[in-house]
């Protein structure tokens, strides 16, 4: 009838899904337009190397992240339970036993990692605050660790109990465990980015919160972000806060993880409320929750 091309016996490989854009492949450092600021090559993570209970957590893990001037990149991690996320974070973080990688390197602004380093700070899903410090006191560690004078790291210590939505005049002399679970996450937000790094890390930091508190922390976290203009990686086990919040999701296949897949999304312009409602954003979510459901599935 016409002489038109049959149509592709596979369908191109990168494709639009929702808010997302699904990469036909996931990137390494080499094709980068800026250099990474952070980079996975070959990463192997192999926990009790050698010994009888060896088991291999992450598998010949590539990956890259443009060191983006003045913006920063937010990179969302989500996949299956036990696939590896904490060991990719803890290696970023150059925490042991994770650090150092079994096979491979990580590489963080062109150097490998030897160690944890001030350029780096981690936001855990557990509340990490001591016990027995004040709000203030909390907030300020990092800079009393680094020999900052008490009246310049108190001032500092304020200004940012006041930007993470803390009340200064009420909260900074309470302990945290005059704190609700919102508050500490708060505390810890503040006393990971006081010291500036330039890569954070967040291992399921909203993970224990009810869903109103959770979402107002994703509204701060996104108004936190565009001024501190860092590159965060963020694990998450929601996966419409990974959509929200990212500029990136990668999508980790099961145990020994790697990653899957590399989608960009549309960046949190509009609050998580709205946005997580519309019907595009719920295809992206539908999307990357069927592909790691059939990762759970096939895991046994
Ligand atoms: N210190 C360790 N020693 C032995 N196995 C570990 C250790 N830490 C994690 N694992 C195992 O490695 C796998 C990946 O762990 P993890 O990175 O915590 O996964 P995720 O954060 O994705 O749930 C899991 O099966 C876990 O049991
Ligand atoms: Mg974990």
């Amino acid at each position: 009838m016409s002489d038109s091309a049959p149509p592709p016996a596979n369908p191109p490989e990168e494709r639009d899904v929702g808010v997302g854009h699904v990469l036909d492949h996931v990137r390494e450092p080499e094709e980068l337009k800026l250099p990474a600021v952070c980079e996975f090559r070959g990463v192997t993570k192999t926990y009790n190397y050698g010994e009888p209970n060896a088991f291999t957590a992450i598998q010949d893990v590539n990956f890259a992240v443009e060191d983006i001037p003045n913006k920063g990149e937010f990179v969302s991690i989500v996949g299956p339970s036990g696939c590896g996320k904490s060991t990719i974070l803890r290696l970023i973080a150059g925490l042991e036993p994770q650090h150092p990688a079994t096979h491979g390197e990580v590489r963080v602004l062109g150097k490998p990692i030897t160690k944890p380093g001030a350029d780096r700070g981690m936001v855990f899903q557990d509340y990490t605050s001591f016990d027995h410090r004040t709000v203030l006191d909390n907030v300020t560690f990092g800079l009393e660790c680094a020999g900052i004078p008490r009246d310049v790291r108190n001032e500092l210590g304020r200004k940012w109990i006041q930007r993470v939505g803390l009340d200064v005049d009420k909260d900074i002399d309470k302990y945290p465990h005059e704190l609700s679970g919102g508050m500490r996450q708060r505390v810890a937000i503040a006393r990971t980015l006081i010291l500036r790094p330039r890569i954070i890390l967040m291992d399921e930091p909203f993970g224990a919160l009810d869903p109103v508190t959770r979402m107002n922390m994703q509204n701060l976290l996104v108004r936190l972000w565009r001024a501190v203009r860092a590159t965060v990686f963020f694990v998450t086990h929601s996966i419409e806060e990974a959509v929200y919040l990212g500029d990136r999701v990668y999508i980790f296949s099961s145990s020994p993880g790697t990653v899957l897949e590399e989608l960009t999304v549309e960046a949190p312009n509009r609050p998580a409320m709205e946005m997580q409602k519309e019907q595009k954003f719920q295809e992206t979510v539908y999307y990357i929750r069927d592909l790691i459901a059939r990762l759970e599935e096939g895991k046994d």
